[in-house]
């Protein structure tokens, strides 16, 4: 099945994620660089990755690969943390000469720029908090910063049900965030893509004057920066719609995809793993 009917040969930005996190990736790709067409892949037959192990992990993200490698794209963004943390050199491997933007370092690139205090707070999933890949980025760019870390791995079926408002949600909130509410952190880095898609509670709760990380910029600039550099944005003037590819329940991820891009119900084509 071909879900992209035009020319291939690196005309496409690949995108993946565990489920619907990655769109916050999609939107501010789609922000930075309107007239570049995507294709998104959400491995919604195995979400969440955050609680499985390493060697799960990255055995999906080798799968995962493999199918937007299909489609011959002129660069991987990979919008998932979990996997960023975990196995980016995976990724890496089985793209080959297609360049490979995480999210990760993204993230701590612009946290490190923003803090004042060098103490910066990280929510993650379990193996993205576990792996300390966090900790490491940031201090490998200031040794002088101190990370605080907490996995937060509700945040990631809350936000796949769409409970972006709902009590439950802040309830949860109000449990993760209330201990490294007293450790003084001046930035709060969003971790997973998920989160940003629950941003308005965590803001909320986490307190006023703590700035919020969200990756998804920083990977949208830095993916602006590689096209340029390289010749090859897209010089067709024409916005298109992204390709979407998911492992399971298509129907939903449409309507989740609705709620949060605001857009009308996309296609959204059904992938095997
Ligand atoms: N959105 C993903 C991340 O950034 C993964 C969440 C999950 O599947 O647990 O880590």
């Amino acid at each position: 099945m071909s879900v992209v009917n035009c020319e291939l040969n690196k005309s496409l930005i690949g995108i993946f994620d565990s489920g619907i996190g990655g769109l916050t990736v999609v939107k501010a790709i789609q922000a930075a660089l309107p007239f570049e067409r995507i294709i998104y892949f959400g491995d919604t037959a195995r979400v969440p990755y955050g609680p499985k192990s390493e060697v799960t992990i990255r055995k999906y993200a080798a799968d995962d690969t493999a199918i937007l490698m299909r489609y011959q794209p002129k660069v991987i963004i990979v919008a998932c943390n979990t996997v960023s943390a975990l196995a980016l050199d995976i990724v890496e491997k089985a793209c080959g000469d297609v360049p490979v933007i995480g999210v990760l370092k993204a993230g701590a690139e612009l946290a490190v720029q923003v803090t004042k205090n060098n103490r910066i707070g990280v929510i993650g999933t379990q193996a993205t908090v576990g792996s300390n890949a966090y900790a490491r980025a940031i201090n490998e760019l200031n040794p002088d910063i101190e990370v605080i870390s907490k996995a937060c791995p509700l945040f990631v079926p809350l936000a796949e049900e769409g409970f972006i408002n709902h009590l439950a949600t802040k309830l949860v909130a109000e449990h993760y965030l209330a201990e490294i509410r007293t450790e003084e952190i001046d930035t709060l880095v969003l971790g997973c893509t998920h989160y940003p898609i629950l941003r308005e509670i965590i803001e909320a709760t986490i307190g006023s004057g703590i700035r919020i990380i969200d990756s998804a910029e920083a990977v949208a600039l830095r993916t602006r920066e590689l096209l340029l550099e390289s010749g090859q944005l897209n010089r067709s003037q024409k916005a298109s719609v992204p390709n979407l590819l998911v492992s399971d329940l298509p129907q939903k991820f449409s309507m989740l995809y609705q709620l949060f891009m605001g857009s009308e119900l996309p296609d959204v084509h059904l992938v095997e793993v």
